[in-house]
């Protein structure tokens, strides 16, 4: 955990002297031309609705980004046909998406920051499109009505820039390196290289399809289809995720990388890959991921993907990132925590999921906490230990001034959301005992494999689970800025 809180506040540090054009900021200004004007209305503003009611909403209605993800449509399935050359930085793309109307659509709108769109088809006829901020806004040849199936075809292309965001989220998205690039998304960098709903409460599976120069690897998530082809000096590599994925998760990662494949003790399919830099590293990343990804499924239920592992590249992010089957670690050699941390999210992020980005601490405390279930397995510092620790740091520290329950769109990967939220559940296993305690992590995972989940639910669980109110406990730990004093 030290090893990450330094690497992001070095990061934070690095980029504080960018200035204050944040990524937020700047999606914010939508254009008002007369093409987007409904367009860019806020998600839940009403604005389009009162023209027709016809129109997406440019945002899915998050509040804390409102021009996040899209309305009026659900992606089932993305087939993404990435071409890139990382001498050129060229990226061509052809994006199919498979979804289905929430409403009908005689507009609606996807996510998409940088490039030139030159064709857009909806259900194979061409359609108009225009672009407002990081919006792609589509207009069809027909309206889609409410529940229809339907298809959009985007052709783009150009030089993929990412996000690089001056409060505390550094540098993500599409990050192209001297042998290719690392893509991590969280919160919203999928736009930066794919057109689509970017916003972790619209899930999909996803087919990948990248060609890149002879000799350069591309990974993505789930599993490669076949075996890479090779023709006049490109190679294409194909992948599949059959698990629903959210879009902040996704990954086409390339460079040149030393591979280590086989099966963790329990059988699960294991994919460790590592930057040439990292040629060390590579045996003790395979090792651990496969080990932790062996407890966590009898801690956490089974294995909700089909294959562990992770990735070590040379772009010096200062964070890691829990790509659904891939954890990416930014150009640091990862320890027992922060694998113990990235692959505890799959569980808890990847496969079940939050709707809102206020929920966070779902993800963030609950890797926290794994971190410190770790060190108890390992007979070293036990999880409430670590939360003595935490807890005796003086009431005017910053971490009690932030309420983790509730993440701030300006400050998302608080020290709080990560630390005070794993104390939350260190506190909830004092108060309910670890049967309870222990029962309730499996039940909450089985009863969300795959889907999405809120604080609410989980505090309704903790309760059902426990037949102990328990409010009090959590409004002290999640929603009050101030330090607990009983739980
Ligand atoms: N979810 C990642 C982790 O906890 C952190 C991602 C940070 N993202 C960013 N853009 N800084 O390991
Ligand atoms: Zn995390």
């Amino acid at each position: 955990m030290a090893s990450r809180r330094l690497a992001i506040a070095a990061t934070a540090a690095l980029i504080g002297t960018l200035g204050t054009a944040g990524c937020s900021a700047s999606r914010g200004d939508s254009d008002s031309t007369s093409a987007v004007a409904g367009g860019a209305a806020p998600a839940g503003a009403g604005t389009a609705q009162r023209h027709t009611g016809r129109i997406g909403a440019p945002g899915i209605g998050d509040p804390d980004f409102p021009n996040d993800g899209n309305g009026g449509y659900d992606v089932g399935h993305y087939r993404l046909k990435i071409d890139y050359t990382p001498e050129t930085k060229h990226l061509s793309g052809v994006a199919g998406i498979e979804a289905k109307a929430t409403q009908d659509l005689e507009r609606f709108n996807l996510d998409l920051s940088g490039f030139t769109v030159s064709r857009v088809t909806v259900n194979g006829a061409a359609a108009r499109f225009a672009r407002s901020a990081d919006e792609l806004i589509v207009t069809p040849a027909r309206m889609i009505s409410d529940k229809a199936a339907f298809t959009v075809e985007v052709t783009y292309a150009g030089e993929p820039k990412p996000v690089r965001d001056s409060s505390n989220l550094g540098t993500y998205g599409f990050i192209p390196t001297s042998d290719g690039a690392f893509v991590t998304c969280e919160p919203n960098g999928a736009r930066t290289w794919f057109p689509g709903n970017d916003h972790p409460a619209d899930k999909a599976r996803y087919d990948f399809e990248v060609t890149v120069p002879e000799g350069v690897t591309a990974l993505a998530n789930g599993e490669m289809v076949g075996s890479p082809a090779t023709s006049a000096g490109r190679t294409t590599y194909t992948w599949r995720e059959t698990h629903p994925m959210a879009s902040y998760l996704a990954t086409v990662t390339m460079g040149r990388f030393e591979l280590r494949e086989g099966r963790t003790a329990a059988g699960i399919k294991n994919v460790a890959a590592v930057d040439p830099r990292y040629s060390g590293s590579l045996d003790n990343l395979y090792t651990l991921s496969g080990k932790i990804t062996d407890y966590w499924s009898t801690v956490f239920g089974p294995y909700p993907f089909s294959s562990t592992g992770g990735v070590i590249d040379d772009f010096s992010a200062g964070y890691a990132l829990e790509n659904q089957t891939k954890p990416m670690y930014g150009g640091f050699t990862p320890g027992d925590d922060i694998i113990a941390h990235e692959l505890a999210h799959q569980w808890f992020g990847d496969s079940m999921s939050i709707k809102r980005w206020k929920d966070l601490w779902l993800n963030e405390g609950f890797a926290t906490y794994a971190e410190w279930l770790w060190s108890e397995h390992k007979g070293h510092a036990s999880a409430e230990k670590i939360f003595r620790t935490h807890y005796s740091t003086s009431a005017d520290a910053a971490m009690w001034k932030y309420a983790p329950g509730r993440a701030k769109p300006e400050d998302l990967f608080n020290d709080s959301v990560y630390t005070r939220g794993g104390m939350a559940l260190q506190a909830l296993r004092e108060r309910i005992g670890d049967t309870a305690f222990f029962k309730l992590l499996k039940t909450w995972n089985a009863e969300h494999k795959y889907g999405y989940v809120t604080t609410e639910e989980f505090i309704a669980l903790a309760e059902r689970i426990s037949g102990k109110q328990l409010d009090s406990l959590f409004e002290a730990w999640l929603f009050t800025p101030r330090k607990p004093t009983t739980w």
